[in-house]
């Protein structure tokens, strides 16, 4: 998969434009975390739009942004230093190797990764975002979403597609019981807000 992005890092801003030009999930993100001193991890950071819409509005958020693409952290970077934001660090690390201290994190963020992974890898990345989430943290999954709109299934159906050629995983994430999928990792879903072609999940742990 990190071959891929190698291309993939090139073209990604396109993404944005075509699928969250209105009602954006981002800025779903964006309502969810206030502008205090907390600790935020944004897993998969790609080319860190989330991380620099969060820090551009709420500059008192510290944010941790890691991702396994050497490419996809070079683009993130230079965004970074085009909008002159401070308090994010970047680190290349694997979601399914996570080296942070327990209990470290308010937030952690995994947006468009988990349709991209296998079940064995999700897990993983899950029991680790158990351990390094605070108790009363949250994590946000920012996913795909079918469309309900004619227009907007014929564009998805395309996306879908391209999805499902780079990795086999998208249908069978998007046919999945999320309630389940989660409660197996020991979180609960405590809230889902839809955008254009998404869904942002809000889940806790479960006590
Ligand atoms: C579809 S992009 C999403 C990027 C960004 N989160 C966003 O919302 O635009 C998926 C990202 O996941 C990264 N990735 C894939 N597998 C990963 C893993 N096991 N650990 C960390 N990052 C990974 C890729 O390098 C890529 O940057």
């Amino acid at each position: 998969m990190a071959n891929s992005y190698n291309i993939v890092s090139k073209i990604y801003g396109l993404l944005d434009i075509l699928f969250f030009h209105k009602n954006s999930p981002r800025n779903i993100l964006l309502s969810k975390i206030p502008n205090k001193e907390y600790k935020i991890l944004e897993i998969a950071i790609g080319t860190a739009e989330n991380s620099i819409l969060l820090l551009k509005n709420n500059p008192q958020l510290k944010i941790t942004g890691i991702d396994s693409s050497e490419d996809m952290l070079k683009i993130a970077k230079s965004n970074i230093d085009k909008h002159n934001i401070k308090n994010i660090e970047l680190i290349k690390m694997d979601g399914t190797n996570m080296q942070f201290e327990n209990e470290t994190f308010d937030f952690i963020i995994i947006s468009l990764l988990l349709h991209e992974l296998t079940e064995v890898e999700s897990n993983k990345i899950l029991k680790g975002c158990m351990e390094i989430l605070k108790n009363n943290g949250k994590i946000l999954i920012l996913e795909w979403e079918y469309p309900k709109k004619l227009i907007q299934k014929i564009l998805f159906s395309v996306m879908s597609l391209l999805e499902y050629m780079a990795n086999k995983e998208f249908n069978q994430f998007m046919k999945k019981d999320l309630n389940e999928y989660f409660k197996k990792n020991g979180l609960i879903i405590s809230n889902i807000d839809y955008g254009n072609y998404t869904k942002v999940i809000e889940l806790k742990k479960e006590n």
